[in-house]
């Protein structure tokens, strides 16, 4: 009896081994602290909705999406360290009874192109003679909701639901929409992370193109490429090798194997396809990896770039990925600075490592123990890193429902070194 109460209790919980004392006082031996790099600053704490995405402008402006849920927004700007409130406003936000449709007994997201859904990435790009400084929203379109006895349920896309919104941060208008069809963006693709190069030679419209991540957990992540100029996307490297989830990865959180405990659900392992991707300051490499793997790879963009009029362009693309190795652990969104040094969040590590295109190795930046799941990170033109950090493994969605996140949650920045800054020169 008692044997069995353990090991259902083993299974049920992801913190059976966490509260323990060790007394290091009297030690004689060598221990490791948890921490190393520059000193990091807390910024700004949540005490409202957990965060996921976040960009900092030119000015200091500081925004935030969540993703939702039966959060009443999906965007906010801080207005102060310990609050932030809807941007642009709180009715464009999709109520919450409108997130999600069925049809047939299948769930879908909204279909509604103009209002809020779920927006999981923020990118500021900075002003240039053909547009002003604009934040960026990827909407995915798909919301979580709660299925049959609490079971967390992503629903399909519709076309019009996922889509990327640009706001003029002078007015805080929107005046750029851009959606996809269901070839380009499929009904399980998930828009998890998005870059610009909005140089006019990139593209024949003049406009610049937008890369993105479909980190799909189902199962066909792969780029989305979008031409601004035109509004016309299409898709590369879907389900090539370097895009797939690790298969069967358990990550350690914290010191402990992670496995996903979701209620109607039997345990899994955490699945999650191509997730972080950074551009060189020249627009011309695509640093990227999926979460749940230790590999990084590069390609150039130009081969993202070709489009389908070019038969061998697929082709093409997948022989051009190169595998630049391991670096040392899983990684979540990554960021760039003008050095080239390309960040990459860590969330095993509790840390920031970074890779270094000169030396072709990644190097350790800053690890602390508030470090609970880096999920976004944003470089200012300031010269800060800012870091969220939402704890996201102890979530309910993947706890068997018990929430083991304490508030608040936080941005912590931490200065780049080398003077490095925001990479400004693709705008
Ligand atoms: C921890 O160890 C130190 C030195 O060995 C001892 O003085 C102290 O009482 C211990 N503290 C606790 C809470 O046991
Ligand atoms: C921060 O802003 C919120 C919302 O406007 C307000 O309720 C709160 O009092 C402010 N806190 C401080 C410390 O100014
Ligand atoms: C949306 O999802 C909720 C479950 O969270 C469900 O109760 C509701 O019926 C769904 N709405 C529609 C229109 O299907
Ligand atoms: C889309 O959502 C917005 C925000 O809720 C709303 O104002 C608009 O009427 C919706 N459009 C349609 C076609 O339902
Ligand atoms: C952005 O706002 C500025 C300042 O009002 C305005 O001059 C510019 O035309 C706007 N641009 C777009 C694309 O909305």
């Amino acid at each position: 009896m008692h044997l069995l109460l353990t090991s259902t209790l083993a299974l049920l919980t992801t913190t059976a081994a966490q509260v323990t004392y060790q007394n290091l006082t009297g030690t004689i031996l060598r221990t490791d602290s948890g921490a190393y790099g520059p000193e990091i600053e807390e910024y700004h704490y949540y005490y409202e909705q957990w965060p996921i995405g976040l960009a900092i402008s030119s000015t200091g402006r500081f925004f935030v999406s969540y993703t939702r849920g039966d959060y009443s927004f999906t965007v906010g700007e801080a207005v102060n360290k310990t609050a932030e409130i809807p941007y642009p406003s709180a009715d464009l936000n999709l109520p919450v009874s409108q997130l999600n449709t069925s049809w047939n007994g299948i769930q879908f997201g909204s279909g509604n192109s103009t209002g809020f859904i779920s927006v999981q990435a923020l990118y500021i790009t900075p002003d240039n003679p053909r547009r002003p400084e604009t934040l960026w929203l990827v909407d995915t379109g798909r919301p979580t909701i709660m299925g049959e006895g609490g079971s967390p349920v992503m629903p399909y896309a519709q076309p019009g639901g996922p889509k990327i919104i640009g706001i003029n941060l002078s007015t805080n208008s929107i005046y750029a929409t851009y959606t996809f069809p269901s070839t380009v963006h499929y009904p399980d693709s998930y828009m998890n992370d998005i870059r610009f190069d909005l140089r006019p030679h990139i593209t024949p419209s003049g406009q610049g193109i937008a890369y993105i991540v479909d980190s799909s957990d189902e199962g066909r992540p792969g780029f989305i490429l979008l031409d601004l100029g035109t509004g016309e996307s299409w898709r590369r490297l879907t389900q090539h090798a370097s895009v797939l989830r690790g298969n069967r990865d358990v990550p350690s959180y914290q010191g402990h194997p992670f496995y996903q405990r979701s209620i109607g659900t039997p345990i899994q392992t955490l699945r999650e396809g191509l997730d972080g991707l950074q551009l060189s300051p020249d627009g011309e490499v695509l640093y990227y990896s999926p979460l749940t793997s230790n590999t990084l790879y590069s390609i150039p963009t130009a081969k993202l770039r070709a489009r389908d009029t070019s038969p061998l362009a697929e082709m093409a693309a997948q022989s051009a990925v190169s595998d630049l190795g391991g670096r040392g652990g899983n990684a979540n969104g990554f960021e760039g600075d003008s050095n080239g040094l390309v960040y990459q969040l860590m969330p095993e590590h509790n840390a920031v490592y970074y890779y270094d295109p000169v030396t072709l190795l990644n190097y350790a930046f800053v690890r602390d123990p508030r470090i609970i799941w880096p999920d976004g990170a944003s470089i200012g033109e300031d010269g800060w890193l800012y870091l969220n950090i939402n704890q996201l493994p102890h979530q309910p969605n993947w706890n068997y429902g018990y929430d083991g996140r304490k508030l608040p949650g936080a941005v912590l920045r931490v200065r780049l070194p080398g003077g490095g800054k925001k990479i400004t020169g693709l705008a």
